[in-house]
């Protein structure tokens, strides 16, 4: 039997077309679509300072190699590494909905978003969920923001966990640890530093701030990235900037030992870092 060419092409219905178009388009974060694990609410009054950096200065790349990455990287600068694991199966599972009907009724650690003292409040997830995800108010100070990052339960979240992939990349005499968080729209962690390790975004985009050990930023030690970013950033001259980028889903962001850190989450975002310890 010939086979067919142009003239035996089944006819498709225009409708159906433009249907299949829309089902095979990529969804984007932050556009309210199953992209975003239904973590985008619409809600009041998001900051303008919550916003990606005019220019990168943090290198992005592909495909490195374990050997580039130690000779570059893992002892002098941060970078952004893309494509180095595929994590789609722990980001379905990280959906609101997913989350919220596996682990609703556990009880999460919060700490205070502030440098030095973090103080912890026990909450129930689903509460956390749906009363403290809310965008960061730009006047409140770290210190009496609560946010959900590390202090992870293992044990009880270990069907969720052990579907994550982290970082090809280890460090000879470190033991890798994982953080897993959520939270709101600008909210984040002020400038502090710690180990070396890798933090990766599952949904949203986080902003980084880098400064590398010898070169302390000016920061209050209890105030917001977000009051940082619109009191303090403005007025940095070109040198005394730090090295930032938004890294986005799928991402992950590099940092060496002993450097600076602050984040921003330009949107509500899911993240896991693993720490070298
Ligand atoms: C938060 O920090 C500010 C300024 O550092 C301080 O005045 C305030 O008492 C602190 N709030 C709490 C709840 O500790
Ligand atoms: C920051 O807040 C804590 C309490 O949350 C307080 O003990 C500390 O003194 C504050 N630090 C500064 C520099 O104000
Ligand atoms: C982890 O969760 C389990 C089950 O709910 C609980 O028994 C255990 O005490 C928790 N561990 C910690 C360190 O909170």
């Amino acid at each position: 039997m010939p086979r067919g060419g142009g003239l035996m092409a089944p006819r498709v219905h225009p409708l159906l077309l433009l249907l299949l178009c829309t089902l095979a388009a990529p969804a984007w974060p932050g556009s309210g679509s199953e992209g975003d694990g239904g973590w985008q609410r619409r809600g009041p009054g998001v900051p303008a300072a919550v916003a990606e950096e005019e220019r990168c200065t943090v290198e992005r790349r592909a495909g490195l190699s374990y050997a580039e990455f130690v000779q570059h990287y893992a002892f002098s600068r941060p970078v952004i590494l893309q494509g180095l694991t595929d994590n789609s199966r722990f980001r379905a599972l990280c959906s609101r909905e997913r989350l919220l009907a596996s682990f609703g009724d556990s009880v999460v650690r919060l700490s205070t978003a502030n440098t030095y003292s973090y103080q912890k409040v026990d909450l129930v997830f689903q509460e956390y969920v749906e009363q403290l995800l809310h965008p960061q108010d730009p006047t409140s100070l770290g210190n009496d923001t609560l946010y959900f990052f590390g202090d992870n339960n293992f044990t009880e979240w270990a069907s969720l966990f052990r579907h994550y992939t982290s970082p090809p990349f280890g460090l000879l005499g470190t033991t890798p640890a994982y953080s897993f968080g959520i939270a709101g729209t600008g909210s984040g962690v002020p400038f502090h530093w710690h180990g070396p390790g890798f933090s990766e975004v599952i949904y949203g985009r986080k902003r980084w701030f880098l400064y590398p050990p010898e070169k302390t930023p000016e920061f209050h030690p209890n105030k917001t990235t977000l009051a940082w970013l619109q009191d303090t950033y403005p007025a940095l001259t070109p040198s005394a900037r730090p090295l930032e980028c938004t890294i986005q889903a799928g991402e992950v962001l590099y940092f060496p030992d002993r450097w600076w850190h602050a984040t921003l989450n330009l949107d509500t975002s899911v993240f896991i870092s693993t720490f070298l310890n």
